[in-house]
């Protein structure tokens, strides 16, 4: 599906299987990027002249892009970051910081992200919050019955991937998020994984933060979103202070904020990188989310079938709902495996993918990850099927 879009793909002769780390970049996006630098270069909220008020122009409204892909109230529920990263962390260090007491309950689970673990472990060094973890179900998953049960009466927070990047399993976010509206639970979710294959609707969801990145939804690397609930952004404090974000200051030390959200985006943002995005989420649209997850379950599961085959391969997430997958060839470890896959030009992932706490659970540090888009395809499912098979035969004959 719309191969011939991605230049990589006709210059290189690769086979890219790494989109859960980051995505390919289609012509149209690059030509944004290049646009901005070849023919209206500007800086943004400053100047009068006519490629300035176009850069303005440009950046500002793609906040109503956004608006319309994730389905939010309004433009200015949206802060442009630098990703994911960033915006979890503006999110922990500018709201919950002062929200949250001593004893207060953040649930998590054990299969996040570094990026949803590590500001939350600081926050709890910080201020004495309590980090608990949804016990993860047999698939690695966690069901509705054990996000209820890790609730107590201290539970002020969840903050849970949409999408897991190991295990790749779809959360019901719907549900989770109907809960905590009714019982006064903040709820974030990190969209990293799921903003790019999956429908997401921040209203009918009732999520309060979102937390996304360009770079794993065809767009450049460098920005993301922060979205929060307009009531709650307004009781928000800047993380970063500087220009851009201030209406004024003086000697006595008295100043202004701008209103939300540029408030939240000091200094010189990344404007190439936005207008990126933008075109980005307006090709994905184009395409339509609903069908490139359709189609990426299509190929999952052909995957799937085939690599059963194979009696040396260990796959650990059959079940998840999403185009990832991790496997292990028996005996290999899976850093062998991913640099023997590259001599086919097939890049994949190998390793703990940044979700280390997940080892508890999985009894397994390093494993293989293909994680899928929709400009795969079933050939290039079956070159990986062909390497594969001839790998252990390979490695037999190397340990002996
Ligand atoms: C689920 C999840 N959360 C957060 C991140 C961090 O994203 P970024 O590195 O773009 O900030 C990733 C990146 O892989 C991810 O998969």
């Amino acid at each position: 599906m719309k191969r011939e879009d991605f230049p990589i793909l006709s210059n290189k002769n690769i086979i890219y299987f790494d989109n859960a780390a980051t995505t390919l970049k289609p012509q149209c996006v690059i030509d944004a990027i290049n646009d901005y630098y070849r023919y209206y270069t500007a800086n943004i909220h400053r100047g009068v002249y006519d490629s300035s008020v176009l850069s303005d122009y440009l950046y500002d409204s793609t906040r109503f892009v956004v608006r319309d892909f994730i389905h939010c109230s309004s433009a200015k529920e949206i802060i442009f970051t630098s990703g994911t990263t960033h915006s979890i962390n503006l999110m922990v260090f500018g709201f919950m910081k002062d929200y949250l007491d001593k004893g207060d309950e953040v649930l998590l689970s054990k299969s996040e992200h570094a990026s949803n673990i590590l500001p939350w472990i600081y926050l709890s060094k910080e201020i004495g919050i309590v980090l608990r973890f949804i016990p993860l179900s047999d698939n690695y998953s966690i069901t509705y019955a054990n996000f209820l049960s890790s609730i107590t009466q201290n539970t002020k927070v969840v903050s849970l991937a949409h999408v897991t990047n190991v295990i790749g399993d779809v959360r019901d976010i719907r549900q989770i998020g109907s809960y905590c509206r009714k019982h006064n639970i903040l709820f974030h979710v990190d969209g990293a994984q799921s903003v790019p294959h999956v429908p997401i609707d921040f209203i009918h969801d009732q999520i309060d933060f979102l937390s996304f990145s360009g770079h794993k939804m065809c767009g450049p690397t460098g920005v993301g979103v922060l979205v929060v609930r307009e009531s709650l952004m307004e009781r928000m404090k800047p993380v970063f202070w500087g220009g851009g974000m201030n209406k004024s200051f003086n000697s006595k030390m008295v100043y202004k904020l701008k209103d939300i959200p540029v408030r939240f985006e000091a200094g010189t943002p990344p404007i190439a990188e936005v207008l990126g995005l933008r075109s980005a989420i307006l090709y994905l649209m184009e395409i339509g989310i609903k069908k490139i997850h359709n189609y990426e379950l299509y190929l999952k599961r052909y995957l799937i079938e085939k690599l059963s085959q194979n009696p040396f391969i260990t796959i650990y997430n059959k079940n998840s709902d999403s185009g990832i997958l991790i496997f292990n060839v028996n005996g290999v470890s899976s850093m062998d495996v991913s640099k023997y896959l590259n001599t086919y030009h097939i890049c994949v992932r190998s390793g703990s993918h940044c979700s280390k706490m997940l080892k508890e659970d999985l009894n397994e540090f390093s494993t293989v990850r293909v994680s899928l888009y929709f400009y795969n395809t079933i050939q290039e499912i079956d070159s990986l099927i062909l390497a594969l098979e001839k790998c252990h035969d390979i490695f037999k004959i190397v340990e002996y």
